[in-house]
């Protein structure tokens, strides 16, 4: 059967299931849930881990008790459950202060106000064990042209993370940061919209080092991209830190749908890669419940994104161990790709006069239709 264990390392973010389904047309179709519900609910159909933004556990305004008690009960729940707190990270982007960006706002008075909300959070995160800090950063960006300087705009960028960064080590807390791309929405256009760019941007951090991806599904299906290719590039690069697990239908709005809904090929090749890596973070569900759900439907569609993961896990290892799929995979040379392109002790001058028969390599078939079709019919159930 399909039920998820410890091992499986599946993790939810506190906001996906409290989601109440506030969006631009209308306000949410459910009543608020404490973080300490969604903890214990979470817990009860097999979770392993949580992830939370900070308002998420209490109020933006909250007093300094208040803030204490939210937390107390958070913690409680976790203890009691048994649930780990694998990441945190910080609400720069729902109270109107933030409405042109956190670290990149044009007002310096706002990013230093966000520097400060983020590293309040992070001692927390510490506290309950986080060991990595997602940044999103969806108010990061514009609407319009001049509005934004966008070259200053990824100077202070840069600036926020060096300075956290300083942060982390001069407290001592075990964290490393994953920037989260994000190509639009809710800004018009959001700065480090894809996987590319934000890998490109953290080469120019202090500690680049400490700084990786949560690359999300749907994110960088919105740009029109596939998304296990980019997650196969952060692996290669060493960046892959987490992942945020959701679906979606092509480039659109966000959806954010349970995992395994919306493109399903791509959510098998995405488990096809995850599992067949090093990737060790937790297997992490941001989705949002569509508003068209009530509580029941709420824990339905979490359980589903594990569930789904699982059946995909199933069908991905089938499809490795298929006899004819290695046939068809030795067929399509990927034995050889693995193969370097100049053997040991070779260089530029052993093909710089090469003569092969470019008539019979041009004229050769890649045989990939029947490697894809295998996938297929793993996926569809048939084999
Ligand atoms: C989105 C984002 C967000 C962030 C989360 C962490 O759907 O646009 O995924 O959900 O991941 O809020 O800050
Ligand atoms: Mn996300
Ligand atoms: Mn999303
Ligand atoms: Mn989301």
């Amino acid at each position: 059967d399909y039920t998820p264990v410890p091992e499986d390392r599946f993790s939810f973010g506190i906001w996906t299931v409290g989601w109440q389904g506030v969006d631009v047309f209308g306000p949410g179709t459910r009543t608020p849930m404490p973080a300490d519900r969604a903890v214990r609910k979470l817990a009860e159909i097999g979770a392993y881990g949580v992830n939370f933004h900070d308002n998420d556990v209490f109020d933006f305004d909250a007093s300094p008790a208040e803030r204490q008690e939210k937390i107390d009960a958070f913690r409680k729940a976790l203890d009691e459950t048994g649930l780990v707190v694998t990441t945190a990270t910080t609400n720069l982007f729902s109270h109107p202060v933030f409405k042109d960006g956190a670290f990149t706002s044009n007002d310096r008075d706002v990013r230093r106000f966000a520097l400060r909300k983020v590293m309040d959070n992070l001692d927390l995160a510490a506290e309950l064990g986080a060991k990595t800090y997602v940044c999103w950063g969806g108010r990061e960006g514009a609407e319009s042209g001049a509005a934004k300087d966008v070259r200053a705009a990824l100077d202070r960028y840069k600036e926020a993370f060096d300075v956290l960064g300083d942060y982390v080590a001069d407290q001592g807390h075990d964290l490393r940061f994953a920037i989260e791309p994000k190509p639009n929405e809710p800004r018009g256009d959001i700065l480090l919209p894809t996987i590319g760019h934000a890998l490109a941007f953290i080469e120019t951090l202090e500690r680049s080092e400490n700084v990786g991806l949560n690359p999300e599904v749907g994110h960088e299906e919105m740009a029109g991209l596939n998304y296990a290719h980019g997650l196969a590039q952060a692996l290669w690069q060493g960046k892959l830190f987490h992942i945020d697990l959701n679906g979606q239908h092509g480039p659109r709005y966000d959806q954010d749908l349970r995992f395994g809904a919306g493109n399903a090929r791509g959510a098998f090749w995405v488990v096809d890669l995850i599992e067949n890596s090093d990737y060790s973070g937790p297997v992490h569900f941001d989705f949002k419940p569509p508003r068209t759900e009530d509580d029941e439907g709420v824990w339905e569609s979490a359980r589903a994104c594990m569930r789904n993961w699982l059946i995909l896990r199933e069908k991905a290892r089938a499809f490795r161990a298929d006899p004819e799929v290695q046939d068809a995979l030795r067929d399509a040379k990927l034995d050889e790709l693995a193969v370097p392109t100049l053997a040991d002790g070779e260089d530029w001058r052993s093909v710089r006069d090469a003569s092969p028969d470019i008539e019979a390599l041009a004229t050769r078939g890649s045989a990939f239709e029947r490697l894809d079709q295998l996938a297929l019919e793993h996926l569809y159930g048939v084999r």
